[in-house]
C-alpha cells in the first residue's frame, strides 16, 4: 500500500519536475523572440500605480545626474535620446526618454518598475541601485525629458 502511494507521488513529482523544464524552455524562447522583435513593454498595473515618494529637489536631481552618467548614460546617451555609444552594439535601442509619445504612457511608478526588473539588454537595477535611487533616476528622466521640450 505505502509503496504504491509512493511511486504515484514520485511520478507526480517526474511529471511537475517536466512541466517545469517545458515552462522554462517555452519562457527562454519568448526571451528570444523578444530580443529579434521587441514587444511593447508594459508594467504590471500594480507597479504602475506605485507614487514617487521622492521629490525632485535639486539635492535629488543632483544626486541622480551622477548615477545616470555612471550607470545610464552609455545606453541611454547625455540627454537620454536613447543614442548613447553603447547603443550602437545591442539589437534593441534603448529607450528615448525625451519621446513624448512614450513618456506621456509612463507613470513614474511604470519607470521605476522597469529601471528594477530590466528586459534583454536593458539591464535590472534593483540590486545594484538603492530604491531611493531608482525613484532619484525617475525624476531625472522625466527632466530630461522637460529639458528637451525646452
Ligand atoms: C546596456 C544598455 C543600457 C543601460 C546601461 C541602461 N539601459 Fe535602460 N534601456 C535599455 C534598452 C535597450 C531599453 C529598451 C528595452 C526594451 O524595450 O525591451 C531600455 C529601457 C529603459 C526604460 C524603459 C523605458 C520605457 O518607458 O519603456 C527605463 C525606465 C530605463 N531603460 C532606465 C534606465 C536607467 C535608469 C538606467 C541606469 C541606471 C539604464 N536604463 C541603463 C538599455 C540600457
Amino acid at each position: 500500500m505505502i509503496g504504491r502511494n509512493m511511486g504515484t507521488s514520485l511520478r507526480m513529482i517526474r511529471t511537475f519536475a517536466m512541466l517545469a523544464v517545458f515552462a522554462g524552455l517555452a519562457l527562454a524562447a519568448g526571451r528570444v523572440a523578444a530580443d529579434d522583435a521587441p514587444k511593447p513593454w508594459v508594467a504590471p498595473d500594480d507597479a504602475k500605480k506605485v507614487k514617487n515618494p521622492i521629490p525632485a529637489t535639486p539635492e535629488n536631481l543632483a544626486a541622480a545626474e551622477t548615477l545616470f552618467v555612471d550607470n545610464c548614460q552609455l545606453c541611454h546617451g547625455e540627454k537620454g535620446m536613447g543614442d548613447g555609444p553603447g547603443a550602437k552594439t545591442i539589437k534593441v535601442k534603448p529607450a528615448n526618454f525625451t519621446d513624448k509619445a512614450l513618456m506621456s504612457q509612463e507613470t513614474d511608478g511604470s519607470l521605476f518598475w522597469k529601471m528594477s526588473t530590466g528586459r534583454g539588454p536593458m539591464p535590472p537595477w534593483k540590486d545594484d541601485l538603492t530604491e531611493k535611487e531608482r525613484w532619484q533616476l525617475v525624476n531625472y528622466i522625466r527632466k530630461l525629458g522637460k529639458d528637451a521640450a525646452k
